[in-house]
């Protein structure tokens, strides 16, 4: 049984790096009274080639951490580590808090992109992690099994993204070999299965064609945070803007540079958290989460 969490505490933010700063900006436009704490794992970047047992550890560390942090609410925003966690991240904060939430970025993508279809032909681009765990396939099937849902693993994409500009020729080669596939089977709809790419989302766009509709996770992901604050009674009743603040598990200065640029707000002070590798391992109690990844 959950013991209510007060409402004016943060809102816990996580990714592998700057992707996450994408789901970030759309909660600070959707939610701009509340406050928010955002983690980057940077020392453990990239999530993407990770195996499921990995990003387990690693998301239950991070949500550890945060929930010492006393955050009223979780948010995954990377597509890897709710793939692989999100029902160990439920199940462990059943077990252990009070009572915190856990939202991911799997399932508003997907009904999004559903919602969004006239032929019924989505397509996916996501880290390998992602394309393999299937979470993406369930959700969508969950959503509508007549979508066929396409899907592309690109493996170099989050690299060249989080080495930050400028791009060369040899990075434009590589996206369009990505986004090729998806052009042959017409799809008409696009989800970014990683937060990392909506930060190249024009060149996305130009590649695939300016009849698809690209659909990022960042915005639904935000409807649904403001949905759980209020049917929790948990929003924060200031009037004013909040504040942000951000937390690496790497290089801080580098942590800085890179997320102001993307960010597009300056990101202030950025402090440098050391997180215990392997000290927590993947709860036993799956069986009792949640099975549907959001
Ligand atoms: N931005 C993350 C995702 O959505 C992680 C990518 C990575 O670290 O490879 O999957």
């Amino acid at each position: 049984m959950a013991v209510s969490v007060p409402r004016d505490r943060p809102i816990g933010v996580f990714d592998s790096g700057v992707g996450g700063l994408t789901v970030l900006h759309e909660l600070l436009v959707q939610l701009p009274q509340e406050d928010f704490v955002y983690l980057a794992d940077t020392a453990r970047f990239p999530y993407g080639e990770r195996s499921a047992r990995e990003l387990q550890e690693f998301s239950l560390q991070i949500a550890e951490e945060l929930v010492r942090r006393q955050v009223k609410l979780l948010v995954v925003a990377c597509n890897s580590a709710t793939a692989a966690a999100l029902p160990a991240l439920q199940a462990r904060m059943m077990e252990t808090t009070l009572g915190v939430d856990v939202i991911g970025v799997v399932r508003p993508g997907a009904v999004h992109a559903v919602a969004t279809t006239r032929t019924g032909r989505v397509g996916l681009m996501a880290t390998t992690a992602t394309v393999s765990s299937g979470a993406y396939a369930e959700a969508v099937a969950a959503a509508d099994p007549h979508v066929d849902l396409v899907q592309v693993p690109c493996p170099d994409l989050t690299a060249i993204i989080e080495g930050g500009f400028p791009f060369d020729q040899r990075v434009v080669d590589t996206v369009r070999r990505y986004c090729e596939p998806l052009r042959e089977a017409r799809v008409d709809t696009v989800i970014l299965g990683c937060t990392h790419y909506p930060l190249v989302r024009p060149m996305l766009q130009r590649m695939l064609g300016p009849a698809v509709t690209i659909i990022s996770s960042g915005a639904p992901l935000a409807r649904q945070v403001e949905h759980v604050l209020g049917s929790r009674s948990l929003g924060s009743l200031r009037e004013g803007e909040g504040n942000y603040s951000f937390l690496c598990t790497g290089d801080a200065e580098a942590f800085r540079a890179q997320g102001t640029h993307f960010l597009q707000m300056p990101l202030g002070d950025v402090a440098q958290v050391e997180i215990a590798a392997g000290a927590l391992q993947p709860t036993p109690n799956l069986a009792r989460a949640q099975r549907l990844r959001t």
